[in-house]
């Protein structure tokens, strides 16, 4: 057998050079590469084994496929983003932070799916902590196996012996594989076992969904790379002192990215939340300042969200901004717009921004509801509950329109909402007859400011 070859890796990006390199030329990060061991002839020979040998170059009307060869979680809402189910022989990531349920979303839907032998492997909690956690969740099936393993040379023993149909692998920062020295969870292991899932997913048929880390600025632990070899990344997101859960699809080779589901953490496990306006709005009183409910999409989906905020006098020199599942930067912007065209002396003031529910929300629609939440807070004049927003703002206090404003304005009429506040250029392409809803065209920030508290 040949020697073993080794290369350096960029511990951050995952980039690979054949000698040691102070500086990573692909993400620029100084002293990155590390030394790691990649036994050459074996790879290369299992990569050829995994060529079709008799592949043949089809017409694209010949090839068929079935959809109903997907496998159903039977979950809703993980269908939902997934496309429809499993796809046979993918390589599915879940990615997300500790804590926020990423095991118990997979040994849920190992159970769920009671009709398929399905092997759970896990290397980071034992055979009887499994067991434990299956009882909270209270589905019973006889086909689900576990098995607490972190070596991939014994989870495909398993497999061989278990024959699943269905193949989950708990954390693929635990799990190593004999060839390399280094240890579990560094760049080589998990690029090398990803790949030895990989060639099993796809030469056997059998899907396999792999949990895997986020680091502390929310990208998924480990080298880029692992991105590009599994077919579907999800993302498992939610503030943990909240119960809310969202599910969305990073990459799809199968299905959309905007679908997202959404889960609610109780003691029995998750459940699912096919409607998540209506418990996103709390039953708020009419007379408290400072709340505005924004008509964002999420993904396909109508959101509605309360967007809460405080303004208050500064106690302290340098007035203080804090935001809660809003980005800093564009509240610091909002915030600049409104000093200029509305001549709000904001920056003698404290701001304080709360998204209800512990949400994060990236729709740039929400722009609307935080600034009328800011400016009510500011004068201290509640806006009815029954008021809804939806517009994005540019530098220049414009309101600029936002995407699919025919889906929000349904969705705002059918939760009871009286009134929706949009973008004057948004309104073009509108039939405003057809809703019961009374939607009001802004083209301004100073004019949604005169309708709402002049
Ligand atoms: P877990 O799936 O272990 O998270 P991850 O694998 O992403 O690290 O979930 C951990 C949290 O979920 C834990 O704090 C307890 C909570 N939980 C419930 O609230 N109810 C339940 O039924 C279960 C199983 C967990
Ligand atoms: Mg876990």
């Amino acid at each position: 057998m040949a020697k073993a070859k080794t290369y350096y890796f960029c511990q951050h990006c995952g980039y690979q050079s054949s000698s040691w390199l102070g500086r990573c030329p692909d993400c620029g990060k100084f002293g990155t590469f590390a030394e790691e061991v990649v036994q050459a002839t074996p790879t290369a020979k299992s990569s050829k084994q995994s060529l079709p040998t008799a592949s043949k170059p089809k017409r694209i009307q010949e090839v068929t496929y079935s959809e109903t060869q997907r496998i159903a979680t039977h979950c809703g809402e993980f269908d939902r983003v997934l496309g429809g189910g499993i796809v046979p022989g993918s390589l599915v990531l879940l990615g997300g932070e500790p804590g926020i349920g990423k095991s118990t979303l997979l040994l849920q839907t190992a159970l769920a799916i009671h009709d398929r032998r399905l092997l759970y492997v896990s290397g980071e909690e034992s055979e009887q902590q499994i067991k434990m956690r299956a009882d909270r969740i209270g589905i019973n099936t006889e086909n689900c196996y576990v098995v607490s393993e972190t070596v991939t040379q014994r989870i495909f023993e398993h497999v061989d012996s278990v024959q699943p149909e269905l193949l989950i692998v708990d954390s693929i920062q635990t799990i190593s594989t004999e060839d390399l020295e280094s240890p579990a969870g560094s760049v080589g292991q998990i690029r090398q076992c990803t790949t030895e899932f990989q060639h099993y997913a796809k030469q056997t048929g059998v899907p396999v969904l792999l949990i895997g880390h986020i680091t502390k600025d929310g990208t998924l632990a480990g080298p880029k790379v692992m991105e590009h070899i599994v077919d579907a990344v999800l993302q498992f997101e939610g503030d943990r002192n909240y119960g809310y859960r969202i599910l969305r699809a990073l990459k799809n080779r199968f299905g959309s990215t905007a679908e997202l589901g959404i889960f609610e953490m109780q003691g029995s496990g998750l459940r699912e939340v096919p409607n998540p306006s209506e418990f996103l709005l709390s039953q708020r009183d009419e007379t408290l300042s400072g709340a505005a409910v924004a008509a964002t999409l999420e993904g396909a989906r109508p959101m509605f969200i309360e967007v809460q905020s405080l303004v208050s006098s500064a106690v302290y020199g340098t007035p203080q901004r804090n935001a809660n599942g809003f980005d800093m930067r564009r509240l610091s912007m909002l915030l600049a717009v409104l000093e200029k065209r509305c001549g709000f002396k904001l920056g003698a003031k404290d701001v304080f921004l709360n998204i209800a529910g512990g949400l994060r929300v990236n729709d740039p629609a929400i722009d609307m509801a935080v600034a009328c939440a800011i400016l009510s807070s500011n004068v201290d004049i509640p806006i009815s509950p029954r008021i809804c927003f939806a517009a994005e703002l540019g530098l220049s206090g414009e309101v600029r329109p936002v995407s699919r404003v025919e889906q929000r304005i349904a969705e705002a009429s059918r939760l009871g909402f009286e009134k929706i506040i949009i973008s004057k250029y948004n309104i073009r392409s509108l039939d405003t007859k057809r809703y019961k809803i009374e939607i009001v065209p802004v083209s301004v920030i100073e004019e949604a400011f005169r309708a709402l508290f002049a």
